[in-house]
């Protein structure tokens, strides 16, 4: 009980200090603005110079809305963000509208975030970063070169997964229609077998089998425990939803091959299950391969990417490229967007003060309070969970909104739920 209590204050103690820390940023970046209005204004001999911002979602993002807005307004930087998606795509939600539908909800449009940055000084290009050299990024599609002289890399885990953890299409129309075809093949389907047992998977594993009682769903999972990136609190009670769901876990398993040959998947024991659908929640691996001819030493066999404390990279050579996100080798056990943003805003901060003349200073150091999740079991019920590896807080919720909290997410990007004019949309095609 004690070491709860010390649970809990030591989260409201975090929430505080972020509350400072947030403040304390903008008090200094107002400060360096003003101070830099007495510096004489661009001739067209100064060139622009870009500071390179590889993927758009929670930690790239935020940090170019960080670097663009902070950024002094005579400064000679821009930021050119390089993403190849028309909408963010929000992670959270993709294995529940894999079950119920409304899936135009996990596409945020791009956009409105950065309202209030100075008119030119973000760039949008919709490709993908193909080679990193020593001051250039090469773009898959147009072939174009975009010299840089900051480089953020945040290019998270998902560049090879699909359904239910990532959307494998860039515009919203083609996203739209690869949940659509999930919802048909689940409806569909009569027997069920759900491959890993993170949260993606026990999400879609438990929606599913409550959506449609009458299917056979099995989840399998070669861990001891599902959730095992978890606590074993929250691993038990996730077991135990998933039983009283009626969905079948087999642990310490894994499939033999990933085709359904005459209506069965085998497993590596020699066991066989029954399946017509497989649906498959492993494989994120970072996406990383891009800076192999820059910094191959700076990539760790698991394709993250090894930091300094300031999140430059790991290379002497290379002190004007940073990396944050679930690319990043920050030492966390359940990589996950609120880090990511936070590794976001330190890459913000860093990058402006080494724009301004100054060295980076702020440092990120993960907190077991970021990796609190909302782990759905069902369509009405929730777990609430946080742990620091010692000791664990979780909580059983009632949820009445299918869409969980998807309003909150457009809100949070500075959209209004759920209006997408979808310009960017048409242009794409
Ligand atoms: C089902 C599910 C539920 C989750 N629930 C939660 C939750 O409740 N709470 C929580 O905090 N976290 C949650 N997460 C984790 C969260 O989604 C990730 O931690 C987060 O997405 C990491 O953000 P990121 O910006 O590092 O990378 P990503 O979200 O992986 O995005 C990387 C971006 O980079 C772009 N990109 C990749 N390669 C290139 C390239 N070569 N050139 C240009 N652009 C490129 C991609 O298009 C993409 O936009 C969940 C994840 C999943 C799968
Ligand atoms: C799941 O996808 C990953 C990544 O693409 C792949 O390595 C793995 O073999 C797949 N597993 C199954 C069971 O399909």
């Amino acid at each position: 009980m004690l070491q709860k209590a010390g649970l809990i204050a030591s989260f409201v103690a975090y929430a505080f200090r972020l509350l400072g820390e947030l403040a304390w940023e903008s008090i200094e970046n107002r400060y360096r603005q003003l101070h830099s209005l007495t510096r004489p204004p661009l001739t067209e001999h100064d060139e622009i110079r870009n500071i390179v911002i590889i993927g758009a979602s929670y930690a790239g993002y935020y940090t170019a809305r960080a670097i663009a807005s902070n950024l002094p307004p005579k400064s000679p930087y821009r930021v050119v963000i390089i993403e190849p998606r028309s909408h963010f795509h929000f992670t959270w939600v993709l294995p529940r509208f894999c079950v119920v539908g409304q899936e135009h909800k996990a596409f945020i449009p791009y956009g409105p975030f950065l309202k209030g940055v100075p008119e030119g000084r973000v760039r949008w290009v919709r490709d993908q970063v193909a080679k990193v050299d020593r001051d250039r990024v090469w773009l898959e599609k147009s072939r174009e070169q975009i010299p840089y002289a900051f480089l953020v890399i945040a290019t998270g885990a998902g560049a090879a997964v699909r359904l239910p953890s990532r959307v494998a299409a860039n515009t919203k129309n083609e996203g739209v229609a690869l949940l659509q075809d999930m919802q048909r093949n689940i409806k569909e389907a009569q027997h069920l077998v759900v491959v890993g047992g993170g949260a993606a998977g026990v999400e879609l594993a438990a929606d599913a089998k409550h959506r449609y009682p009458e299917k056979h769903v099995t989840l399998v999972h070669s861990r001891k425990a599902v959730m095992h990136r978890f606590g074993p609190e929250l691993q038990a009670a996730a077991l135990q939803g998933l039983d009283e769901l009626g969905v079948e876990t087999i642990l310490q398993e894994r499939t033999a091959t990933n085709s359904i040959v005459e209506g069965q998947i085998t497993l590596q024991s020699g066991g066989r299950i029954k399946c017509d659908l497989l649906v498959n929640c492993t494989g994120q691996k970072p996406s990383s391969s891009f800076m192999a001819g820059l910094a191959p030493e700076a990539i760790s066999p698991t394709g993250t990417i090894h930091v300094k404390p300031t999140l430059q990279i790991q290379d002497e050579k290379l002190p004007n490229v940073y990396v944050c996100g679930d690319v990043a080798a920050v030492g966390i056990d359940n990589p996950n967007a609120r880090s990511a943003i936070r590794q976001g805003m330190v890459v913000g901060y860093n990058v402006v003060r080494a724009a301004t003349g100054g060295s980076p200073t702020k440092t990120y150091k993960p907190f077991w309070g970021e990796g609190v999740i909302k782990l759905t079991l069902g369509l009405d019920k929730s777990i609430s969970h946080v742990g620091d590896g010692k000791t664990e807080l979780w909580w059983q919720s009632k949820e009445r909104n299918l869409d969980l909290m998807s309003a909150e997410a457009w809100k949070h990007l500075s959209v209004k739920p759920f209006e997408d004019d979808d310009k960017s949309e048409k242009q794409a095609e």
